[in-house]
């Protein structure tokens, strides 16, 4: 039905209505009849158990970064783009997430990802502990651990992996995995001399600490590596660990004979064949991967998320009693810190050609797949432009009251700021980009308050979700119940007796 439904609106809807062609009522009357007949197909609920999990994450993908990368994918195959239909799009249930943490109004990754991994809300900044705990107080947070749906997960016998696009040891990815007072404490060398031998391991050693995480896949090696060895795609990086410990070396020789791989490039990645493999790290950067749009800079090569979407799935599909699954598209925050939209658009539209690869390798019924933010950002789609205009040009009808152009996306925030001195002082002008090319890819949008790094936003955040219980995302919830949604489809955890 589904797949009817989405070439039904190809097919009528988007190219119907591409700016130029008529669009008459009976267009509109036909597209609005065929949603209508979808959403009437699912009174029969999908009230299966869910075998495998897959939580899509995309890192400050707001609603207008939803918007705005529909539009620019839409654009990038010629279309006008506003009508265009992303993968996430097509699913089925939608809701809202509200993100803030137990003590921040607006929030950040990790106090989130804690909240919808986790099952609870907890302070700005804390790893896998609940509200009881303290910011980067080792002591005072023993105890105050609580466990991830990976960890749950696994318990219950199922295959679990985790792909990312940040640091494997970064706020999202860590919350799967660790319990730490500090989302820095990535490996020994972050944490502060007075919290060392508290009782608080790095993330990076509590990541080889689970020994069944099957699939990790990301950027950081430098974490895992010890200060005296040279990275292997520029010796002139050394690891970060003041421990001397090669946690890469300890990982492989903890694992059965023949069945663990490590690989840092493209090349290798390619060769790994998942039917032999059943452990994979994979850790291509030696901190973050790079953006999707500045791929081509990177020597040793980098897999596309949706290549690693797809190894990562067969390899956890193996797994007769079922998988759970982290996909983090983690860079469209950097890029919206960095005020640079069109990073964060090509990763976005990236992250969605990854939601594209689960959703054919898998099925509605005994998987549910769900599509989250963790927060927003401050970019925002304005002006009245003309349908299709690019969404990284400036608007094309009017110009600002201070009689110069502006671009249809433009940040509350950050290092676009219109101020001009150290002290953050406004100069009252905003710049003139009558001759910038918006459109390029380093271009840095303007902002109204400067920062040196934009910061993120407060509103609601979007919740899709496809096969399952997928009905349960139903309305405004709070971020935490996304984990227990899904331990309820899945029938693990607490709720291995309540579900059908
Ligand atoms: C879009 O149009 C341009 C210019 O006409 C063309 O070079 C390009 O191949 C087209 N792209 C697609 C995806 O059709
Ligand atoms: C998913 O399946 C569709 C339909 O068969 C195909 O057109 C598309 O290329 C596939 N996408 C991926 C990422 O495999
Ligand atoms: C699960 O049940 C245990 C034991 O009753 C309880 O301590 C824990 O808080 C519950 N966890 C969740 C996520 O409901
Ligand atoms: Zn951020």
């Amino acid at each position: 039905m589904e797949q009817i439904f989405s070439s039904l609106c190809m097919l009528i809807f988007v190219q119907c209505l591409q700016h130029g062609a008529a669009q008459p009522a009976d267009v509109w009357y036909e597209q609005a009849r065929q949603t209508l007949d979808h959403a009437i197909s699912l009174e029969n609920l999908n009230t299966n158990t869910a075998k495998n999990i897959i939580l899509f994450l995309g890192d400050g993908m707001g609603v207008t970064t939803v918007t705005s990368t529909r539009i620019k994918k839409g654009q990038e195959k010629n279309e006008t783009g506003e009508e265009y239909i992303l993968n996430m799009d097509k699913f089925p249930h939608v809701a809202l997430s509200k993100t803030y943490n137990t003590n921040y109004q607006v929030p950040d990754s990790a106090g989130t990802a804690t909240a919808f991994l986790c099952g609870a809300k907890t302070k700005r900044g804390m790893i896998g502990q609940d509200d009881t705990g303290t910011r980067s107080d080792c002591e005072a947070s023993l105890g105050s651990d609580i466990p991830s749906i990976l960890e749950i997960a696994q318990q219950a016998g199922k295959s679990v992996g985790i792909v990312t696009t940040t640091r494997l040891t970064h706020a999202t990815p860590a919350s799967a995995y660790a319990h730490i007072p500090d989302r820095y404490w990535e490996a020994d060398s972050d944490i502060p001399l007075e919290e060392q031998n508290k009782g608080c391991d790095d993330i990076a050693l509590q990541f080889i600490q689970n020994p069944g995480i099957q699939v990790a896949l990301g950027g950081g090696r430098s974490k895992f590596t010890p200060t005296t060895l040279d990275d292997p795609e520029n010796p002139i990086t050394k690891g970060d660990r003041d421990d001397g410990r090669n946690l890469i070396k300890e990982w492989l020789e903890s694992k059965p004979e023949g069945t663990a791989e490590f690989v840092w490039n493209e090349a290798d990645f390619d060769l790994v064949d998942p039917a032999e493999t059943d452990f994979l790290l994979g850790l291509f950067a030696a901190s973050h991967m790079s953006y999707e749009n500045s791929r081509l800079d990177d020597n040793a090569g980098e897999p596309h998320i949706a290549s690693m979407t797809n190894k990562a799935i067969k390899i956890l599909a193996k797994n007769p009693e079922g998988f759970f699954l982290l996909v983090e598209g983690g860079r469209i925050d950097h890029a919206h810190h960095a005020n640079v939209a069109s990073n964060a658009l090509y990763d976005g539209i990236a992250f969605d050609d990854a939601i594209e690869m689960a959703k054919n390798m898998t099925s509605s019924t005994d998987t549910m797949i769900v599509v989250t933010a963790d927060h927003s950002h401050t970019n925002v789609v304005n002006g009245y432009q003309s349908r299709g205009n690019p969404i990284l040009g400036k608007a094309d009808k009017d110009i600002g009251a201070d009689g110069l152009p502006y671009t249809t996306i433009l940040y509350t925030n950050g290092p676009g700021g219109i101020t001009v001195d150290q002290n953050y002082r406004t100069s009252g002008n905003r710049g003139d980009i009558t001759d910038t090319d918006t459109e390029a890819d380093v271009y840095i949008q303007q902002a109204l308050v400067q920062q040196v790094s934009s910061e993120h936003a407060g509103e609601d955040v979007l919740i899709f979700a496809d096969g399952p219980m997928a009905h349960l995302i139903h309305g405004i919830h709070e971020q935490h119940y996304i984990s227990h949604v899904m331990q309820y489809a899945a029938c693990i955890g607490n709720y291995t007796a309540a579900c059908p």
